[in-house]
């Protein structure tokens, strides 16, 4: 029984850490490479052309993360709470575009980046 009880909690652990699907050591050379990522973006709190990304999943939840380096244009056009806050942190209030390109990263590529995010 003990031991039933045990192979729960650890496989609840385990299903609660990685709750995400991405593989961070693939996001960084996506990051690097043909995401292109690093052509704008720091991965310490320094601007480049766009905010240092330290904390970009602390600001930014999952969900989000993955519709905005998916369509970084269309999910500015359609707006919403996590536009505002990106708008406000970068100085962005009011501009109908954003300066981020547009992600040519598959789904899967853009969940790899996203874990490679939170090892930021
Ligand atoms: C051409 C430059 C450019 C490229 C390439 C680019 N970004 Fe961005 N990114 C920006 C800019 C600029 C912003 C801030 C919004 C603005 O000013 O329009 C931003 C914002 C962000 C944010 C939100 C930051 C916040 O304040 O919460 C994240 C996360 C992000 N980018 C991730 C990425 C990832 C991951 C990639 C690669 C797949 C990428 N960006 C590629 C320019 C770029």
């Amino acid at each position: 029984m003990r031991s039933v009880v045990l192979a729960m909690v650890l496989a609840f652990t385990v299903a609660v850490g990685v709750s995400f699907a991405g593989d961070a050591a693939k996001g960084e050379a996506l990051f690097n490479g043909a995401g292109k990522c690093k052509v704008c973006h720091k991965t310490t709190e320094a601007k480049l052309v766009g905010p240092g990304l330290a904390g970009a999943t602390k600001n930014n939840d999952d969900a989000f993360l993955k519709e905005w380096i998916s369509d970084s244009q269309g999910t500015w056009a359609k707006g919403g709470p996590a536009i505002e806050a990106i708008q406000k942190r970068n100085n962005k209030v009011g501009k109908p575009k954003t300066a981020m390109a547009p992600g040519k990263l598959t789904p899967a590529e853009v969940d790899d980046v996203i874990a490679y995010l939170h090892t930021l």
